[in-house]
């Protein structure tokens, strides 16, 4: 059975809710990914469908960028109204910084925005450079391995390598590595999903193409994580369950 057909199966990406829909998405890119020509393609796919915001949500998106450019203190390159000492499970000050930053950053580069702003554009660098140097860490680890680098290398595909330091680019690359679904071998379930997601992020905004990886995983985990999830959304259809243990 081809990847496309397993797609067709399950039908539209649209009706599926997260993290199905993630995972249809994960398996459209592998399917049409394979020579590097195609990166442009895929990239600006998932920046249009995980990343910017809609036409709906444009407006809103760039006044909430505007507001937050107009409160950063460009002296610090932080935001005066955040208490960057925080460690709650309920008020971590800092995951709203970098929410600001990808804000921003979705507000700078998605088409109708912001385009040619510079004082946006140097305010992200700025802000960027500062939480990759403080790196801050929550208690929790989800917000270390998973939150923060998702937050990160979704910065990095929407403002794209070329406007960024050599420096920016190694220290997200290095985050991205929290999330190594590989070694911590998850079941299945949401944090598997945004690990992928991650990596997927990273692959794409550094073009690189590991096709052995992404088959990996898409033979042994996707799939799998799949059927599974769809088994317990109750959304089967006639033949899936034969279809996914041959498959698994
Ligand atoms: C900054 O942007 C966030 C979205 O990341 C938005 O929710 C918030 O209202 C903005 N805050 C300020 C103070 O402008
Ligand atoms: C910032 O948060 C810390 C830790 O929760 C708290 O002790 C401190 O009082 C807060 N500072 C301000 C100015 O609210
Ligand atoms: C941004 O600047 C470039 C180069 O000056 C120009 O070609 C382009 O039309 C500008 N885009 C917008 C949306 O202003
Ligand atoms: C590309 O990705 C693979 C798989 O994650 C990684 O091992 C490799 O170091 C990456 N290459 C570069 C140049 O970052």
């Amino acid at each position: 059975m081809t990847i496309m057909s397993v797609l067709q199966l399950y039908g539209s990406p649209i009706i599926l809710g997260f993290p199905q829909f993630l995972v249809a998405l994960v398996i459209t890119v592998i399917a049409t990914a394979t020579p590097q020509d195609d990166f442009a393609i895929v990239r600006e796919n998932v920046l249009k469908i995980m990343l910017w915001p809609t036409p709906d949500q444009l407006p809103a998106t760039l006044a909430q960028a505007a507001a937050n450019l107009s409160i950063l203190d460009l002296n610090t390159c932080q935001w005066p109204d955040l208490n960057y000492t925080t460690r709650g499970p309920e008020n971590w000050d800092p995951v709203l910084h970098m929410f600001r930053i990808s804000t921003m950053t979705a507000a700078l580069t998605v088409p109708g925005g912001m385009t040619n702003d510079t004082a946006l554009s140097s305010a992200i660098h700025c802000a960027l450079e500062v939480w990759l140097e403080q790196d801050w860490q929550n208690p929790n680890w989800w917000w270390n391995y998973i939150q923060d680098p998702l937050i990160a290398t979704g910065i990095m595909l929407m403002l794209g390598v070329e406007r960024m330091s050599p420096a920016e680019i190694g220290a997200i690359i290095a985050m991205s590595y929290r999330a190594d679904w590989w070694i911590k071998d998850w079941g299945g379930g949401a944090n598997l999903v945004w690990e992928l997601q991650i990596q997927l992020y990273r692959g794409l905004a550094t073009s690189n193409y590991s096709a052995e990886r992404l088959n990996a995983i898409f033979r042994q985990r996707i799939l799998c994580l799949t059927c599974r999830e769809m088994e317990m959304q109750n959304i089967r259809r006639p033949g899936i369950a034969v279809r996914c243990r041959e498959q698994l």
